[in-house]
């Protein structure tokens, strides 16, 4: 019985650490990438994979996937500062009636504080307002848990080549 009974307080004993909610630290990190959207010569990081059938849609571009592999640099030019890593994923023309995309991307950290950690982000880009709000909606290694948001400002723009450079500053608060 005081064998039984002392097992019985152990198992509630372990019982009890399992279910006390753990007191997670939370980190605040803000940071500024800028991010280049290479569209035209020979080492384009950006690829239009598909686009709507109706010739009505193409006003807005609405219903065209791009998958992108953008450098992230430190600073706003692209050949002289360092890079930080690389925003891969895509972004749809989502608006039937304004030019608004979709951006559904990892900003995969290889150089700096952050290597080997990535960020996910994924929200709307109304690209001719001056500022755009998206998500941040998870992310790994040192932004296991992360949540917040960036503002994308566009720095620099080709309307030729569609060539751009966009300032993001992102807040995340994670473990
Ligand atoms: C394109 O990339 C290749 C390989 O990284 C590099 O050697 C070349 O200079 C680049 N060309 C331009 C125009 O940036
Ligand atoms: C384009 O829109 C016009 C007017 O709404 C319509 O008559 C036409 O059928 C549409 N064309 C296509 C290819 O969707
Ligand atoms: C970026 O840096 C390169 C190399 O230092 C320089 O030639 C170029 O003019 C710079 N571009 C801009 C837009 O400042
Ligand atoms: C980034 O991390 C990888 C994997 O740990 C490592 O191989 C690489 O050298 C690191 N890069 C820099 C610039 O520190
Ligand atoms: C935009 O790109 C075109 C084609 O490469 C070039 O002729 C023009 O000077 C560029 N404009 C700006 C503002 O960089």
């Amino acid at each position: 019985m005081a064998v039984s009974s002392s097992v019985l307080a152990a198992a509630l004993l372990i019982f009890a650490a399992a279910a006390l909610p753990a007191a997670r630290a939370e980190t605040e990190t803000r940071m500024r990438v800028f991010w280049h959207d290479v569209v035209s010569g020979p080492n384009s990081t950006v690829v239009q994979v598909a686009q709507a059938a109706t010739s009505n849609a193409s006003a807005t571009g609405f219903g065209t996937v791009l998958v992108i592999d953008d450098p992230l640099t430190e600073g706003p030019n692209l050949t002289s500062t360092k890079l930080l890593g690389r925003a891969q994923g895509m972004y749809v023309s989502a608006g039937k009636d304004s030019f608004s995309l979709l951006m559904a991307m990892n900003f995969v950290f290889i150089d700096g504080p952050y290597n080997g950690s990535s960020i996910a982000i994924f929200g709307p880009n109304p690209s001719e307002r001056a500022v755009r709000e998206m998500p941040v909606v998870g992310g790994t290694g040192v932004f296991r848990f992360a949540r917040g948001y960036c503002q994308a400002r566009t720095h620099w723009f080709n309307a030729t080549t569609g060539d751009a450079t966009v300032e993001y500053d992102i807040l995340i608060r994670h473990d």
